[in-house]
């Protein structure tokens, strides 16, 4: 089936694109894309053609009209977690890439801490085949540092890469031993992937659960200091300047990372950052509920940290915006918090949160879409996040303006995990295609 979708305003980073058009789709991918202008009239095509009109339309051509409606490319989340193989019970290939679509996201990275852990190649084919079987979007495994996760030794990252993994990460715990987080990165720029740290000092964050600081103490709950983030920020920043490595430092969290990482990238270091919705969204205030819904690693900090990360946003300290989405079963969250697993489902309220920074003038449309859809392609090297012709027809059709309230008995994941139920937001996804198959959530 062909597709049409008319009356919409494309905004594709990747190519400086934002107005009225028209984007054609046959076969799976992006055909054409036709910029208008106000009143209608066509401008010059995208790719170059002679802009004359539509061919004329077969009978399987489909008319998305997307008028009130943002046309961007289908969003890559580089970070998530899909629990298949082993944690099935908190999420599969085929639930968490159906939450993805829902969320806008048509392109999403898993990460490792799966059980097995994706260090080895038969899980990394084992996730490939599951995906193109069973997945609604396109996914690509992330294979793990060390072997089980264990830091004792490298895993076979030649091995992994090869057979389709597309970056390496222990996420979920640190790589405590720096010899072994020297050699990836050394490795990493053999085969030009990133590494992908999460940067915790597990000495210092032992028996935490949430941010370290009054909060923590007047809710009796033991906090986890931001330093345990920032050492090994540090740290893996001296490593990447004495590899030139391959350094992304995943979910930045505090005032004092983004200093760093700032510091860092002002110097010529080759780092990449993320951060994710709930860090520029909540603080440790909202713990006072004791919401276990809320508890997430590394934990969400003060207003202060908020504030820092806007602004680490704002001047490209941090690339993307990732989900970090970890779903867990209700099981897992209905405990008192200590005993609380950490993590919050994310893919299916990432872009109407992100929205919020548009709002709040912290980025234009523009910035966050590239945030979330080229920038985070070109980091992992996927050729995603993008409407150039020729590209899959990966697109997510969002109207800016409506408003919804977040129902988290709705969500396709199977992790019911979010704090934000029952808040009303913007941005929610009208219609995502991947590949060309249309998902509509009117
Ligand atoms: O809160 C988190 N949950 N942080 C992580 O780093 C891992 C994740 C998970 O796997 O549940």
């Amino acid at each position: 089936m062909n597709i049409l979708i008319k009356n919409g305003r494309i905004i594709d980073p990747s190519q400086d694109i934002d107005g009225k058009g028209e984007i054609l789709i046959e076969d799976g991918k992006i055909m054409e894309v036709r910029r208008l202008k106000a009143e209608g009239k066509r401008l010059k095509a995208k790719n170059g053609k002679k802009n004359s009109e539509l061919r004329t339309p077969d009978s399987e051509l489909r008319i998305i009209d997307a008028s009130g409606c943002i046309v961007i490319p289908g969003l890559v989340d580089m970070h998530t977690h899909l629990r298949e193989p082993g944690y099935e019970y908190k999420e599969t290939i085929a639930t968490g890439t159906k939450a993805a679509v829902r969320g806008g996201f048509t392109s999403v990275c898993c990460m490792p801490n799966t059980n097995p852990v994706n260090d080895t190649i038969s899980v990394t084919a084992f996730i490939i085949d599951k995906a193109k079987k069973e997945g609604s979007c396109a996914v690509y495994p992330i294979g793990a540092i060390t072997k089980t996760q264990r830091n004792e030794e490298l895993a076979e990252l030649d091995a992994l890469k090869r057979s389709g993994c597309v970056a390496f990460s222990d996420d979920g715990k640190p790589v405590t031993n720096s010899l072994i987080m020297r050699r990836a990165l050394e490795y990493s720029k053999i085969f030009d992937v990133p590494i992908i740290s999460h940067c915790e000092d597990m000495y210092l964050s032992e028996g935490g659960v949430m941010n370290e600081g009054f909060i923590s103490t007047i809710l009796g709950l033991k906090g986890i200091p931001k330093a345990a983030e920032e050492i090994m920020v540090a740290r893996d920043l001296a490593l990447c300047e004495l590899t030139g490595g391959k350094l992304h430092i995943a979910h930045v969290s505090t005032e004092g990372s983004v200093g760093l990482i700032r510091e860092a990238k002002a110097r010529g270091i080759r780092v990449t950052a993320e951060t994710c919705p709930h860090y520029f969204t909540l603080t440790d205030e909202a713990l006072k509920s004791y919401d276990t819904n809320l508890k997430v690693n590394p934990p969400v900090r003060t207003e202060r940290d908020v504030e820092a990360i806007k602004r680490g946003l704002n001047d490209n300290t941090i690339d993307a915006i990732a989900t970090d989405h970890a779903p867990h079963h209700a099981d897992d969250k209905t405990k008192e918090f200590d005993a609380a697993a950490f993590g919050i489902s994310g893919l299916e309220t990432a872009f109407p949160l992100s929205l919020k920074l548009v709002e709040q003038k912290v980025l234009s449309l523009k910035q966050l879409i590239h945030k979330m859809t080229v920038t985070p392609a070109n980091i992992m090297g996927i050729l995603k996040g993008s409407l150039s012709v020729g590209s899959d027809a990966d697109i997510a059709i969002i109207d800016p303006e409506k408003s919804l309230e977040v129902d988290s008995s709705t969500f396709l994941s199977k992790g019911k995990n979010t704090p934000f139920h029952g808040w009303v937001l913007k941005g929610f996804v009208e219609k995502t295609i991947a590949a060309g198959k249309i998902y509509d959530w009117t």
